[in-house]
C-alpha cells in the first residue's frame, strides 16, 4: 500500500535527477591575462561569451600587470551581468562555476577567482578550477557548425602569447608535453618582431594581415635549430632586429617599403617551425590528428598550412572558429562542464596559481 505513494515519488525524484544531471549550466570566468571574459555553457553549447579586451595596453607596447587587474576588477561584475543576459539565464539556475585558475598574472587570475568563489559559495553550487592551457586544448569539444571533434589520442598544440606547447592528449584529463619553448611563446616572436618594426601591441594580427600581401621568400630568416620537439624564438627575435637595423641604416624608409615583403616572410619562418615540430610529433607518437589552440591559431597562414596538411600529409586537423583562439571564457566552460560530470570541484579553500603546469 506505501509502495503505491512512495514509488510516484521516487519516480519523479529520479526524474528530477536525471533532468537536472543532463542539463548543465556553467557560468565560466577568464581573467588570465589581458581579456575578461564570462560565458555561459548548457552542456557542450555554449549560449554566450562575452569577452572584454583591455585597449589600454597597447599605448605600453605590452600588458602592463597592474592595469590589468585594475581593469578586470572595473569588467568583471558588467562582464558576468552580459553573459547571463545573452544566455537569458538566471544565476539561481547555473549548476557550478568555472574560473581559470592559472597559468597567469597572479593580479588578473585573483581577480576571477575571488569573484567565482563569491558567487559560488553565494549560490551554494559548485566552484571548478581550471588550467587554462587544458581549456585552449579542450575548447574543441565546444558544439561548433562543422561537428568535427577530435579523438583521442590527439596531438594538441598550444600557440599563444604565454605559450608554446606540444602535447599528446590521452584523454580530457591526461595530457603528455612532448615539447614546448625553452625561451619566448610564439605569439611573443610575432608581437616583438613588430615592435621591431614600429607596429602597436599586438603585433601578430598585424604581421599576419600585412603577411597577406608580400612574398613569403623575400627575406629568409633563419629558423632555430634546438633539439626535439622543444622551440626557440629568442635567437628568431634577435636575427629579426639586426636585420632590420643593417637595412635601415643603408635604406631609413626600408621598413616602410618592404613592410608587406617582411611581414610574409617573419611569418613564414615561424610557420614552418611550427610545422616542422608537427610532423616530428607525428612521426614520434604514430598519432596524426593536430588540434591547435591559443591566440596564434587565429593565424590565416597556420590555419591554411593545417587545412592543406590533411591533403598532404593525410592528417585530421582541428582549427578552433576564431571566436576560440584568442582568450575566451567559453573554453573554460567547457572543461567546467567535463569536470562537472566526474564530479571534480574544488574547495573554498582554492587559490590562484601563475605558474600552472597542463599535466598537473
Ligand atoms: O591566447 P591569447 O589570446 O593570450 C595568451 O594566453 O597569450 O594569445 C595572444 C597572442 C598574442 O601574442 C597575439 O599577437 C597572438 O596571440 N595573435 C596572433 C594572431 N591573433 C592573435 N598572432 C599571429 N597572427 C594572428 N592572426
Ligand atoms: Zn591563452
Amino acid at each position: 500500500m506505501i509502495a503505491l505513494y512512495v514509488l510516484p515519488l521516487l519516480l519523479q525524484y529520479l526524474f528530477q535527477k536525471y533532468v537536472e544531471k543532463n542539463n548543465i549550466y556553467i557560468l565560466a570566468i577568464e581573467s588570465s591575462c589581458d581579456d575578461t571574459s564570462a560565458a555561459v555553457l548548457h552542456n557542450t553549447k555554449m549560449l554566450s561569451n562575452v569577452v572584454a579586451t583591455q585597449k589600454i595596453h597597447e599605448e605600453y607596447g605590452g600588458v602592463v600587470p597592474e592595469l590589468a587587474s585594475r581593469a578586470h576588477q572595473q569588467n568583471i561584475v558588467p562582464v558576468v551581468h552580459q553573459a547571463l543576459a545573452k544566455a537569458n539565464i538566471n544565476k539561481k539556475d547555473l549548476s557550478a562555476i568555472a574560473f581559470t585558475r592559472g597559468p597567469g598574472l597572479m593580479g588578473s587570475l585573483l581577480v576571477g577567482t575571488s569573484f567565482a568563489k563569491s558567487l559560488a559559495l553565494g549560490l551554494n553550487i559548485p566552484l571548478i578550477e581550471v588550467n587554462h592551457m587544458q581549456a585552449h586544448i579542450l575548447a574543441h569539444f565546444i558544439d561548433n557548425e562543422s561537428g568535427k571533434k577530435p579523438t583521442f589520442p590527439f596531438i594538441g598544440m598550444t600557440i599563444s602569447g604565454g605559450h608554446t606547447q606540444i602535447v599528446l592528449v590521452k584523454s580530457y584529463f591526461d595530457m603528455e608535453i612532448l615539447g614546448q619553448t625553452l625561451d619566448d611563446a610564439v605569439g611573443e616572436a610575432f608581437d616583438k618582431s613588430a615592435k621591431i618594426l614600429g607596429l602597436p601591441y599586438p603585433g601578430g594580427p598585424l604581421i599576419d594581415k600585412y603577411a597577406q600581401l608580400g612574398n613569403p621568400k623575400a627575406f629568409p630568416f633563419p629558423k632555430s635549430k634546438v633539439g626535439e620537439l622543444n622551440f626557440s624564438f629568442s635567437g628568431f627575435k634577435t636575427s629579426v632586429l639586426y636585420f632590420i637595423q643593417r637595412e635601415t641604416q643603408k635604406n631609413p624608409n626600408f621598413i616602410t617599403e618592404n613592410l608587406n615583403d617582411i611581414c610574409a616572410s617573419i611569418q613564414y619562418t615561424i610557420i614552418r617551425v611550427l610545422l616542422d615540430k608537427l610532423k616530428k610529433a607525428v612521426a614520434q607518437t604514430g598519432v596524426n590528428q593536430i588540434a591547435i589552440g591559443g591566440g596564434v591559431s587565429a593565424n590565416s597562414g597556420i590555419r591554411k598550412v593545417l587545412q592543406e596538411a590533411e591533403q598532404k600529409h593525410g592528417w585530421k586537423t582541428f582549427i578552433p572558429p576564431f571566436e576560440f583562439c584568442t582568450d575566451n571564457a567559453a573554453m573554460i566552460g567547457i572543461v567546467g562542464y567535463l569536470k562537472y560530470k566526474e564530479e571534480l570541484f574544488a574547495t573554498q579553500e582554492i587559490t590562484a596559481k601563475a605558474r600552472y603546469v597542463i599535466n598537473e
